[in-house]
């Protein structure tokens, strides 16, 4: 148990503690969800991997946009950061066709109200990344939605600047991501607003969790992509059969290993250090 941080929250992966009144404590378990459903079994040093990779963005992204991110504890899988008045927003960019807006165009020719060129297949790379924001849904499955539905649940003015965000912390992060060989197909923030009103990047951040991580050596648009992320495990457990209902099925050796090891790979290619190096010094990727 952290110190005399109280427990205020369970998350699918993070256990949430508060500090004080303007301060949270995050620890990132090493569970694992898909469909929203946490699995049985864990991978070891995922939380690890998690906390690595988001404290690494949030310093490198730190000119684009405010972070919640104050310190990163010894453990590697603990983060201090600012308690935010969270925005009821799932903030999604887009820059290549996968998953639900895929799903999307294959029915509609658009994805969350973006009219998008006839012809595209599944994986192609889009025109422009675009903004397709969801519902933060409190239980079962997060909703797209258009503009005018999330600038209705924020404001306009608050919309647009978040758009404007999203869209540069997305363009900065693919941009090096793709000098060491991964493309960033997709990529889910939240953000939160601080006591002045300012915009403030929170949660994880582009983590193989929270986004799809494609080896871009492999990249041929047409097809599903091998992947850095959960999609690993989600094939494995479509491949069962499972309908998608908890409880989950539990993940046997091999994919545990290989899901460990795909973790740990994006964490040493996007950081640029080794992740032994990050367990001895979490701070380095501060650096
Ligand atoms: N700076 C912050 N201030 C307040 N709340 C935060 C902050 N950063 C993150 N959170 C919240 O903490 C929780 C993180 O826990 P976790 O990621 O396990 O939850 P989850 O979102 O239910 O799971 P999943 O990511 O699988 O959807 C989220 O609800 C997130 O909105
Ligand atoms: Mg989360």
């Amino acid at each position: 148990m952290p110190d005399t941080a109280v427990h205020v929250a369970s998350g699918k992966v993070r256990e949430i503690y508060e500090l004080g009144p303007d301060r949270l404590l995050l620890v990132a378990s090493d569970r694992i969800s898909t469909f929203d459903v946490v699995l049985p079994t864990e991978i070891p040093d995922k939380g690890r991997v998690l906390t690595g990779l988001s404290a690494f963005w949030f310093a490198t992204t730190r000119d684009v946009c405010a972070n919640h991110l104050l310190h990163v504890r010894p453990d590697g899988r603990s983060t201090e950061c600012r308690r935010l008045e969270m925005l009821p927003l799932e903030c999604i960019v887009r820059g290549y066709l996968a998953g639900s807006g895929w799903k999307d165009y294959q029915r509609t020719g658009r994805t969350s109200g973006h009219v998008l060129p006839d012809g595209l297949r599944e994986s192609d790379r889009l025109p422009e990344p675009i903004f397709t924001p969801s519902t933060k849904a409190l239980e079962g499955h997060d909703e797209n939605i258009d503009a005018a539905a999330a600038a209705a649940l924020v404001g306009e003015e608050r919309f647009r600047e978040v758009e404007r965000v999203a869209l540069e912390l997305y363009r900065v992060a693919a941009e090096h991501a793709a000098a060491r060989g991964i493309l960033i197909a997709d990529t889910k923030f939240e953000f939160g607003l601080d006591q002045d009103g300012t915009l403030v990047l929170a949660d994880e951040a582009f983590t193989p969790d929270s986004s799809r991580f494609w080896p871009a050596d492999e990249y041929e648009p047409g097809r599903p992509q091998p992947s850095f992320d959960k999609q690993y495990v989600r094939d494995y457990c479509e491949s069962l059969g499972w309908d998608k209902t908890a409880p989950g099925p539990e993940l046997p050796e091999e994919i545990v290993a290989g899901t460990r090891r795909r973790y740990v790979e994006a964490f040493e290619r996007l950081t640029g250090r080794a992740f032994d190096d990050y367990l001895a010094n979490p701070e380095c990727v501060l650096r």
